[in-house]
């Protein structure tokens, strides 16, 4: 466990290697899916040999979320049809959000939040696109890794988070850099980085709170951040929020974009959580 203040990046990853939050699987899974041959069968090999993210994955193929029209039983199918960057990505969230969920009530609460984010980044993508290397379900997922990872590293942290009443604005940062020197998003970015992970997904995590005019993803994932409240916020809430705003997506959108998220959490609550 960690006990001093102002840790920061290289100390908390050498922490999170030792303690194995990157697990074996992952690793697996990402030295297979970097191989330059790889195909497809060999990314499910990799991915089967976690039998409960395969499970989840192909729960999630065919629980409706991605509009296919037959279903899957077969995880090369589901990687085909996905796409193989963001099937790897998407194997790994899960693989890690298994490791990671586990410990705690306070953890469980945060990836229970990162699985709605990935919802509700789902919805909203539709009308903005947050990446071009990654599904925006599995990057909603990965976007608060470096909030798992403090909440496992550090439990006393996970009772300051818990105090906060599931609060992500400036005062969960400030709180996180009396703890460890550094965000949450700061910290996602850096252990998403020495993952191996792509640029693109860490560049948007490590900004998604410190500048939501930095890029678009940016801007989407803090309006994901802030649709996916334990209380739903109004579509006047929405509208006035200057993170929505930021995004630049419309009020009609924006209300779409809220009722097919109300109606998809639940289904997808029962695949995750
Ligand atoms: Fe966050």
């Amino acid at each position: 466990m960690i006990s001093a203040s102002r840790i920061h990046a290289p100390e908390l990853i050498t922490l999170a290697k030792e303690l194995g939050l990157f697990p074996d699987t992952a690793r697996n899974i990402q030295k297979v899916a970097s191989r330059p041959f790889s195909s497809d069968t060999d990314l499910a090999r990799a991915i089967q040999l976690d039998p409960i993210a395969t499970a989840r994955m192909l729960k999630l193929m065919n629980s409706g979320f991605y509009n296919l029209n037959r279903p899957l039983v077969d995880l090369r199918q589901a990687i085909t049809l996905m796409g193989f960057r963001s099937a790897r990505d998407l194997a790994i969230a899960l693989v890690l959000g298994q490791r990671m969920s586990q410990p705690a009530d306070t953890t469980r609460k945060v990836w229970a939040r990162a699985v709605r984010s990935g919802c509700a980044l789902h919805v909203l993508s539709r009308y903005n696109r947050v990446s071009p290397t990654t599904d925006a379900f599995v990057f909603g997922l990965l976007h608060d890794i470096g909030l798992l990872s403090m909440c496992v590293l550090e439990p006393d942290f996970g009772k300051v988070y818990d105090s906060l009443g599931g609060e992500y604005g400036p005062r969960l940062a400030n709180a996180e850099r009396l703890y460890f020197g550094l965000s949450h998003g700061e910290l996602g970015a850096a252990l998403l980085n020495s993952w191996g992970l792509p640029a693109s997904i860490a560049d948007a995590v490590a900004n998604h709170h410190a500048d939501i005019n930095h890029n678009a993803s940016a801007a989407m994932l803090g309006a994901a951040e802030f649709l996916t409240q334990d209380r739903t916020p109004t579509l006047d809430e929405m509208v006035a929020n200057e993170t929505v705003i930021a995004t630049k997506l419309t009020e009609r959108q924006l209300s779409i974009a809220r009722g097919v998220y109300l109606e998809e959490i639940h289904r997808l609550a029962k695949s995750f959580i």
